[in-house]
């Protein structure tokens, strides 16, 4: 099956990004949101993203043109009917997908396959809500995404050996590498790295070592290109505890419950680096 239009819902730092790569891939994408203000700052993402390729010579002027001419906006969901996949990127609530997922199955046709973009639920529970199992799948990319080059491919029971091969071919049109998982929470990357985040919170808490102290323990005695407390203002602590009470529910397992920290920095707003500040008060 040939893909021609790609359909992204939530137009977030993930939707963003993604709807950035597609469109620089050559496919045509309609990006959807809920509202006027998130769908502007999500384009004005994609526009600063296609500035950064320019100045950095991966891309030239007409290429990064070409591409924003491909995107479509729109905060009408019935405008994805003509999509042949539609890659879900809304917050980390698993009423939310369930229900988007539903709406999805009515509005596009048969051959469409719906993917999710989610970090943590468990992709059978939105093929459930659909009449279409055989044609949901996880295919989570990872932030930055231009950036990140790994695509988990998240197959359940029903998802069909056709809508696998078809998201491996697209996946690798954006030059990225796929890797297949079963449906079990959290998948291979979030369930090694959630609970590592989380414990460095806790140090944080217990006052065995300072901010600096931890991200830079990490950095020069892991190798790790940045420190854990970095890496959650990147991810958006906010997606983190959303992400930890999935795990929570899904795994029982104590230390993927969110630290006491973490929720009372996002009750205040400190969302990381998409609020302008979380563990460190903006772009570190
Ligand atoms: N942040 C990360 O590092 C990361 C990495 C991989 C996967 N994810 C996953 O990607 C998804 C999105 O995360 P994010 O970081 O982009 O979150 P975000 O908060 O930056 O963006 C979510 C966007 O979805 C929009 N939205 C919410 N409900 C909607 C609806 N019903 N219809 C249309 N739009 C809606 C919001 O307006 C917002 O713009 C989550 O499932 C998250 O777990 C996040």
């Amino acid at each position: 099956m040939a893909l021609h239009r790609i359909g992204v819902v939530g137009c977030g730092l993930m939707g963003a990004g993604i709807t950035q790569v597609m469109a620089a891939a050559g496919y045509a994408v309609r990006v959807c949101e809920m509202a006027e203000a998130p769908l502007q700052k999500g384009l004005d993402r994609v526009r600063d993203g296609y500035a950064r390729m320019v100045k950095k010579g991966t891309m030239t002027g007409d290429e990064a043109e070409a591409a924003w001419m491909r995107i479509v906006p729109t905060l009408n969901r019935a405008d994805l009917a003509d999509c042949d996949v539609v890659i879900e990127a809304i917050a980390e609530n698993g009423d939310l997908k369930r229900d988007l997922f539903a709406q999805l199955d009515t509005i596009c046709p048969p051959h469409t396959i719906l993917v999710s973009n989610t970090s943590s639920i468990p992709i059978h529970q939105l093929a459930q809500a659909t009449t279409r199992p055989d044609r949901v799948a996880g295919f989570h990319f990872f932030n930055p995404v231009p950036l990140m080059n790994l695509i988990e491919l998240v197959y359940t029971p029903f998802t069909s050996a056709e809508t696998r091969t078809i998201l491996h071919t697209l996946g690798t049109t954006l030059n990225k590498t796929v890797v297949d998982v079963q449906d079990v929470s959290g998948f291979i990357v979030n369930r090694l790295l959630i609970p590592y985040l989380f414990d460095a919170v806790r140090l944080l808490e217990q006052g065995v070592a300072d901010r600096d102290a931890i991200d830079t323990a990490m950095k020069l005695g892991c190798g790790y290109p940045m420190g854990p407390l970095t890496l959650l203002d990147v991810i958006g602590l906010d997606t983190a505890v959303a992400i930890g009470d999935v795990l929570m529910a899904e795994l029982n397992q104590p230390h993927m419950s969110p630290p006491q920290l973490l929720r009372q920095m996002v009750a205040e707003g400190k969302l990381g680096r998409k609020s302008g500040g979380g563990f460190y008060p903006s772009a570190s």
